[in-house]
C-alpha cells in the first residue's frame, strides 16, 4: 500500500487539456457500442482502472476492440455469451449498468467486482430489474455481488424512482430497450443525463419530459457512435479546489464537459467567492468548453438542493469549506454514503484530523472553516477521498495513504500535481 506526501505550495497558475476524461461517458461508449450494428469511434476514453475493466468485459461479450493507443474502436454486432466472469474491479457505474444491458442479453452471465464494490448495495437496480421479470441474483437475496444473470424477456414498466440516481435511472434505460412494450422511468431530481443523451444519438427512441423518460423498445441494433470523451469535470474540480484556496492562483481547464447535472460544484464554489468563467466550444453530444477557476477569499454556503449534480465533488468542496469563512452545511447528501467509501464518515474523520471542527448528520455534515493543518490521513480505498486531502495538503502539506486508488479514475494526476507542488511518493 503506497503513500504520498504533499508540500504546502506557492502560488501557481495552471493550465491543462490533460485532465481524465470522463467516466461517466467513457462507461457508456463501451457499453453501449455492444447495442450498435458496426464500429464505434471513440477518442480520448478514459484510460483508467473502471473503464479499462469495462473495456475488457465488452470484449468478453464478444465486441472487437482495436485501440491504437489514440482511438478505439469498438465493433459490435450485438452481446455474445461470455465464457468469463465479467470484473467490474471498482466501479460501482460498470456494474449496475450491466445489470440493465445484460439483463434482456441471450445467454447467462456473472458480474463481479473487488473488495469495496463487492460490499456496495446492488439491490437498487437488482430489485426493479427483477420486479420487471429479469433473472438476477447474488448474495444477500440479490443485493451483493457476484452477481448472476440470465437474460430473458422484460416486461413493460413505469417506475417512480425515490433517488435521483444515474446509475438506476440508465440500468432501467437499458432494460426498457429490451422490454415488451413502451415504459417511462420518472426521478425526483434530474441527475446527470449522458445516457439519454448518447442513446438519443445513436437513433433509439427516448423522451425526456419533466423529469419522465419515455423509451421505446428498440426495433434492432443502434447506429454507432462516433464520439470524442470530454474532460472529467469531478477530477477538473481537484484543481479547480486547489486554486480556489491558494492565494494568487488560478486553474483553466481545457475541453471539459459543461452538462449542467456535472458542474454544480463549479457553480457551489462560485457562490462561495470564487471567480470561475464558463467558455462554450462545441456542442454535439454534451457542451463542452473551458472552465477558469481564479482564487478569492471564500465564505460558507449551505448545499441542501440538486445534490446529485455534484454528489462526486462534494469530498473535494470540503475542502473549499475548510478553508472558508464561517460554517457550511451539506444537507439531503445521504447517497454519500454508498459511494467508493462512506463519503460522510470518512471525509468527516479526515478533516477532524487536519484541526477543522466537523459535525456529522445522518444525510450530511457541518464544516466550521478554520485552518488546515497537516496530518496523515487515509483514503479508506477511495479514489476522490485521496485527491481531495492531496488538494488539502497544497495550503499546509498532507500524508494521504493508500493511494493506488487513483489509478481507478485519474492515473496521471500527479504528473499534473507535480507541476504545482512538490509530491512525493
Ligand atoms: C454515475 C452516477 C453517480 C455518480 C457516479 C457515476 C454514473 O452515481 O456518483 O460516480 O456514471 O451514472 P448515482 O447514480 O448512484 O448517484
Amino acid at each position: 500500500m503506497s503513500r504520498v506526501k504533499i508540500s504546502k505550495s506557492s502560488s501557481f497558475d495552471f493550465v491543462s487539456d490533460k485532465i481524465a476524461s470522463d467516466k461517466s461517458i467513457s462507461h457508456r461508449c463501451a457499453m453501449f457500442a455492444c447495442l450498435a450494428d458496426g464500429e464505434s469511434v471513440v477518442r480520448n476514453f478514459l484510460r483508467a482502472e473502471d473503464t479499462l475493466n469495462t473495456l475488457n468485459i465488452v470484449k468478453k461479450l464478444g465486441a472487437q476492440v482495436v485501440d491504437d493507443g489514440e482511438v478505439i474502436k469498438i465493433t459490435s454486432h450485438g452481446i455474445q455469451e461470455s465464457e468469463d466472469i465479467l470484473d467490474c474491479g471498482n466501479a460501482g457505474t460498470g456494474m449496475r449498468l450491466f445489470c440493465g444491458l445484460l439483463a434482456s442479453a441471450d445467454g447467462h452471465f456473472i458480474l463481479t467486482g473487488d473488495e469495496y464494490l463487492k460490499r456496495r448495495p446492488m439491490n437498487r437496480v437488482t430489485k426493479p430489474l427483477r420486479d420487471i421479470g429479469a433473472k438476477l441474483d447474488g448474495r444477500d437475496y440479490g443485493n451483493l455481488a457476484p452477481l448472476s444473470i440470465r437474460g430473458g424477456s422484460l416486461k413493460a414498466f413505469n417506475y417512480k424512482s425515490k433517488i435521483a440516481s444515474a446509475q438506476v435511472k440508465s440500468a432501467m434505460i437499458l432494460a426498457a430497450l429490451h422490454a415488451d412494450g413502451e415504459c417511462t422511468y420518472s426521478e425526483p431530481e434530474l441527475s446527470r443525463d449522458h445516457t439519454e443523451r448518447m442513446l438519443k444519438g445513436m437513433g433509439a427512441s427516448l423522451h425526456v419530459k419533466n423529469l419522465t423518460t419515455t423509451i421505446e423498445p428498440l426495433k434492432g441494433l443502434l447506429t454507432p457512435l462516433d464520439i470524442r470523451v470530454p474532460a472529467d469535470p469531478s477530477s477538473a474540480f481537484f484543481f479547480a479546489v486547489a486554486a480556489a484556496i491558494t492565494p494568487n492562483s488560478s486553474t483553466k481547464i481545457i475541453g471539459v464537459t459543461l452538462n449542467k447535472t456535472r458542474i454544480e460544484a463549479f457553480k457551489a464554489l462560485e457562490k462561495m467567492g470564487a471567480d470561475i468563467t464558463y467558455e462554450l466550444q462545441d456542442d454535439r453530444y454534451e457542451p463542452i468548453g473551458d472552465i477558469t477557476v481564479r482564487y478569492a477569499p471564500l465564505h460558507a454556503i449551505t448545499i441542501e438542493d440538486n445534490i446529485s449534480w455534484l454528489i462526486d465533488e462534494l469530498p473535494a468542496l470540503s475542502i473549499a469549506m475548510a478553508t472558508a469563512k464561517g460554517e457550511s452545511i451539506i444537507k439531503n447528501a445521504k447517497e454519500l454514503r454508498v459511494k467508493e467509501s462512506d463519503r460522510i464518515s470518512t471525509v468527516v474523520d479526515n478533516l477532524r484530523l487536519c484541526g477543522i471542527e466537523v459535525d456529522e448528520f445522518e444525510d450530511g455534515y457541518s464544516v466550521r472553516g478554520g485552518t488546515l493543518q497537516a496530518a496523515k490521513v487515509d483514503s479508506f480505498g477511495d479514489h476522490r477521498i485521496a485527491m481531495s486531502f492531496i488538494i488539502a495538503g497544497l495550503s499546509c502539506g498532507m500524508e494521504v495513504e493508500d493511494i493506488e486508488c487513483i489509478n481507478t479514475s485519474f492515473p496521471n494526476f500527479f504528473d499534473l500535481l507535480g507541476t504545482i507542488t512538490k509530491v512525493t511518493v
